[in-house]
């Protein structure tokens, strides 16, 4: 009997086989229990050899089991310290963090430089009307701008009379919009998305401009470069002289070209320094037919405006040589120019 159970015992896989063992053995009708019953009907003589054998063989079947029982936690232990290991040695995976585009980082920056200096931020619709985009500027249908400008037509379906839309080609249609809505005087800066049908290093179909304005009884042409050369001293961390060139822009009137002070050093672009220049800016004194289709009395005030790309300007201030970059959302590229973790 106690060979029989100690070799069961041994060979029991789980807790539940020495649970049966046991109770086989040493349950209410196991197989001891049923032999120690028996112990009242022996004669006292028997009944002294058999009765110790008989708790000693429980005994020994009960230390069986425990040991078994141990042995059986030992070996779930040892499995599981198997394939639960970790190595703490590893070193850890990087999680990266987000980080603002260098465009939107420009043009938080120079939102904040322009309200230094007073100006408000005004937007506007990136779908625009025919009349803000174009004739309210003093470009009419047949003007050759329209022509020059690359514009996106929206398509309209047959039976559809609303006016004509276009993607905004420039920011410049905010300057009516914020002076129907605010009247004059007036200070103003619009950055915004535009688009032009134009795809080369320097161009992209979609690209960002800041539309400065400011109207007034007496803006001039001098105010408007002192604006310019203090935004772009504070933009850049450098003095940067500017070059105006008369140019036509139908919405401005005198219109200058500005450019900025720059060298050339192994095909890489330095602002404030040197003896070249590199256009910028399109500005000029807002014409009076533009004040009047916004509603301004253009007997009454004057003032300038000008537009810039934005993302030229990040291109010159970190250095970078194809615009395209900006759109591709290439992670190396962002942390190569140190805008992403
Ligand atoms: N809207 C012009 C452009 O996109 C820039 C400009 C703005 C020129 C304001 C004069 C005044 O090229």
């Amino acid at each position: 009997l106690k060979a029989k159970y100690l070799d069961l015992i041994g060979a029991a896989s789980d807790e539940a086989a020495l649970e049966d063992l046991r109770v086989q053995a040493l349950g209410k009708k196991g197989e001891i229990s049923l032999q120690m019953r028996e112990l009242g009907k022996m004669s006292p003589e028997q009944r002294q050899v058999a009765g110790p054998a008989l708790n000693a063989l429980k005994d020994e079947i009960n230390a069986a089991l425990a040991a078994k029982k141990m042995a059986l936690a030992d070996a779930a232990l040892d499995e599981r310290l198997k394939s639960e290991w970790m190595d703490v040695t590893l070193p850890g995976r990087r999680r990266g963090a987000g980080s603002v585009h260098p465009i939107s980082q420009v043009t938080e920056e120079l939102i904040a430089i322009f309200a230094d200096m007073g100006f408000a931020v005004a937007e506007g619709p990136q779908i625009e009307s025919d009349w803000y985009n174009f004739d309210a500027l003093n470009i009419p249908g047949h003007h050759p701008a329209r022509a020059e400008m690359d514009t996106f037509y929206t398509h309209r379906k047959e039976g559809d009379n609303r006016p004509p839309h276009v993607l905004r080609t420039h920011t410049s249609p905010v300057q009516i919009r914020s002076m129907e809505a605010g009247g004059a005087p007036i200070r103003v800066i619009c950055p915004g998305r535009v688009y032009r049908a134009d795809y080369d290093q320097t161009h992209t179909p979609m690209f960002n401009q800041i539309e400065g304005l400011a109207i007034d009884k007496d803006v001039s042409m001098a105010n408007l470069k002192w604006v310019l050369e203090s935004a772009l001293a504070a933009f850049f961390g450098v003095p940067v002289a500017t070059r105006f060139r008369a140019n036509h822009f139908p919405f401005t009137e005198p219109s200058a070209e500005i450019d900025i002070q720059c060298s050339w050093v192994d095909g890489q672009v330095r602002v404030g320094e040197g003896d070249s220049w590199l256009e910028v800016l399109g500005s000029g004194m807002v014409h009076p037919k533009v004040l009047a289709a916004a509603g301004v009395d253009p007997d009454q005030w004057q003032g300038f405006a000008f537009g810039v790309g934005i993302d030229r300007l990040a291109m010159l201030k970190y250095g970078i040589p194809d615009l395209r970059a900006f759109f591709e959302s290439d992670l190396r590229w962002l942390r190569h120019y140190g805008f992403s973790a």
